[in-house]
């Protein structure tokens, strides 16, 4: 049976983090108590994917190498690709052909944080349909920055990117479903005036062929992006706050890996063994 494999996209300039972006890369940067990329790696765990492929910048991917390895530390698979230039998030799949294969694929931005556990079961349904492609909408205030969804008689009916006069306001979040082949589907774009190959007009070429399911998330659930000052200190406050509420870590990768079956008790404990931060403490917690 085909297996749907996931793509982290974590490249692109992070000029809009200048200057905490000059030497770092914007998804290593830590969102309070992890570094960024921990979030959307552990939704794609949450929903079961083992084989993920991380694409960054030439200068970034051997930091997301030592980071994170092989994924055995967490009973996965890490595959890792470089985008020599930022020529759009829908040029990453064109990247992952090879790695995809014939399997079904979920690409999500390595900038974006979803939270909540209403979410994340709407992320399992889209996850089961392998036939259609899947993408997520939330209410926003500022519709002109995202790729929105332009609805008629209450069908899904346009995605456009950044509109200038946006008729709606529900955003396209980072996080995408598609059947087998999307690679070839992404191959057939063309730049968009801005010269990227949009994610927005990929969506598109499926909502054309009736081909794409929409699911509309309320303010019930929390998505983030981290692509301003801003939103990166909401998002740290929040997982702050939350995780002080619910006495739990939001995105423990080691956790969400036992409660898989992927790795074993003893694994944690020599994980434990090297960690001398309050994160070592919380896992010792999770295995007793
Ligand atoms: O956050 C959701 C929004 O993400 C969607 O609503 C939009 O449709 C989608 O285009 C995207 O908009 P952004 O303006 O946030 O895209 P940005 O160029 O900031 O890229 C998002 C992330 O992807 C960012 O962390 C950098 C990375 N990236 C981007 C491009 C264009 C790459 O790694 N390579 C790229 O070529």
């Amino acid at each position: 049976m085909s297996k749907r494999k996931g793509i982290i996209l974590a490249g692109g300039l992070g000029s809009r983090l200048h200057p905490l972006t000059d030497v770092s890369s914007k998804q290593l940067l830590p969102v309070y108590d992890k570094p960024m990329i921990y979030y959307p790696l552990s939704i794609l765990m949450q929903l079961g994917m083992k084989d993920i492929l991380i694409i960054s910048s030439p200068e970034d991917l051997p930091r997301f190498k030592s980071l994170l390895g092989s994924g055995t530390k967490w009973g996965i698979n890490l595959s890792f690709k470089m985008q020599k230039k930022p020529n759009g998030i829908a040029e990453a799949l064109i990247l992952g052909k090879n790695f995809l294969k014939e399997n079904p694929s979920c690409l999500i931005l390595g900038d974006n944080l979803f939270f909540g556990e209403k979410l994340i079961s709407k992320l399992k349904i889209a996850n089961r349909d392998i036939l259609n492609a899947s993408v997520l909408t939330y209410p926003v205030n500022d519709p002109g920055r995202y790729g929105i969804l332009e609805k008629k008689n209450n069908k899904p009916y346009k995605i456009i990117e950044k509109p200038s006069k946006p008729k709606s306001n529900k955003a396209i979040t980072g996080i995408y479903f598609y059947p087998k082949n999307v690679s070839l589907e992404a191959k057939k774009l063309k730049p968009s005036k801005r010269r990227e190959l949009e994610i927005s007009d990929l969506n598109q070429t499926y909502l054309l062929k009736e081909k794409l399911s929409v699911t509309e998330l309320d303010k019930k659930s929390t998505w983030l992006d981290c692509g301003t000052f801003e939103s990166l200190l909401n998002a740290s406050n929040f997982v702050s706050k939350i995780q002080n509420k619910q006495n739990k870590k939001v995105a423990c990768l080691e956790e969400i890996a036992y409660k898989n079956n992927w790795i074993s008790k003893k694994h944690i404990k020599a994980i434990i063994k090297v960690s001398t931060s309050s994160y070592g403490n919380y896992l010792n917690k999770i295995i007793n």
